[in-house]
């Protein structure tokens, strides 16, 4: 049973940084009319949960564990770029164990007080969940941290020299936190965690499992030939599948009498400006420029942001992730750098570093 919290300012938060990204089919996180849709379509049960097997085997270990004792889940970290099932996988841990989810995120939580609050809310192996947990700020984690390795609460009372420090129990609960950057999390906050699993993005037989299940749902009718054309362009995430589908399943309705067929998805998918890998003209615009402005790297990530007016956090988030899975970029600690791969499919001569027949391809 989902009881989320009511804290105002999260979505505020999410839209306020995601504006220019907010009309982009890859931008990061789902947009207001969209959040229904996810809902509806979100799996429940671990059963229903496609893909990221070892993640799942996990799991389901740990959830009998406790279940047999009965005692909450270890706190859980997950991470990975967005859209691929972290916030859907930790709604179903707290199904799984039979318990609320409590909802809410890093930047909701402004003051102590706030996070206080929320964690004398909780009741007996309740599952809070913070989404962006790498936001919370340095005061606010100091609460977090007796509240996850002891279940205590400790509050200063009155002022001066008077003043007195009590603590107070708490329910013993499931932190869950969610991030897409590991790297940016204090390493205190990361040793509380009982458990850190990582989601990678999904393979094509995943995501076309994914989309079959969401026409499903949908209630359209997609062939084969149709969920492969839209599982390939789909960047290996779900989120990115979903959307992909619904632009689809409004085209099929309009021009092809509701069924997705292959020739449907490709006319649709053509429409959209995304190449045959799922590229979109950003991802174009920031291998261009390394490419054609700083020679092929490597170049900063602030510098490759400012020379085509993206924001440097939309990149690393979002772009660049995907676009290192593809072998395309190489983070080196003198910035980015586009590999012989990325020229190629780009269609342009590789120069410099990447016309070296000994350099390797790709390592991802
Ligand atoms: N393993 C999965 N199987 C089926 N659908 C999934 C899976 N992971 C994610 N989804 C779908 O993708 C959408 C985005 O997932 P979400 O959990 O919100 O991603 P994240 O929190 O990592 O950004 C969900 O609404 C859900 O429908
Ligand atoms: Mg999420």
């Amino acid at each position: 049973m989902l009881r989320p919290y009511s804290i105002p300012s999260s979505r505020a938060v999410y839209n306020d940084r995601n504006a220019m990204t907010d009309e982009r089919i890859f931008s990061s996180r789902p947009r207001n009319e969209e959040a229904t849709l996810e809902a509806t379509l979100r799996p429940r049960r671990l059963d229903e949960y496609i893909g990221q097997e070892r993640v799942k085997g996990n799991l389901r270990i740990a959830i009998a564990a406790a279940l047999k004792r009965g005692e909450p889940l270890d706190h859980v970290l997950l991470y990975g770029p967005p859209g691929l099932g972290k916030t859907t996988l930790a709604c179903i841990l707290a199904n799984e164990m039979g318990v609320q989810a409590r909802i809410t995120s890093g930047p909701a939580i402004e003051r102590p007080g706030d996070l206080a609050a929320i964690l004398t809310n909780l009741e007996a192996h309740d599952v809070l969940f913070i989404d962006e947990v790498h936001r919370l700020s340095r005061a606010v984690e100091e609460i977090l941290y007796p509240a996850m390795e002891d279940f205590a609460l400790d509050l200063v009372i009155g002022k001066g020299p008077g003043a007195r420090s009590v603590r107070l129990n708490l329910p013993r609960f499931t932190l869950i936190g969610a991030t897409t950057r590991y790297a940016m999390m204090s390493p205190p906050l990361r040793d509380r965690f009982g458990s850190v699993y990582r989601l990678d993005y999904y393979d094509q037989g995943a995501i076309g499992q994914i989309v079959e299940r969401a026409a499903l749902v949908l209630g359209v009718a997609i062939d084969d030939e149709g969920v492969k054309e839209i599982a390939r362009r789909s960047r290996g995430t779900p989120r990115v599948a979903n959307r992909l589908l619904r632009r689809v399943r409004d085209y099929a309705e309009v021009m092809a009498a509701g069924a997705i067929t292959g020739g449907a998805a490709r006319e649709a998918l053509g429409r959209l400006d995304i190449d045959g890998l799922g590229l979109d003209e950003v991802d174009h615009k920031i291998l261009r420029a390394i490419i054609e402005k700083f020679r092929g790297g490597p170049v900063g990530i602030d510098t490759i942001a400012a020379s085509i007016s993206e924001e440097a956090d939309t990149i690393e988030d979002v772009y660049e992730p995907y676009l290192i899975q593809l072998g395309f970029l190489d983070r080196t600690p003198r910035g980015r750098e586009a590999t012989r791969r990325a020229y190629e499919h780009l269609g342009i001569e590789p120069q410099g570093k990447a016309a070296s027949p000994q350099r390797p391809l790709f390592d991802a």
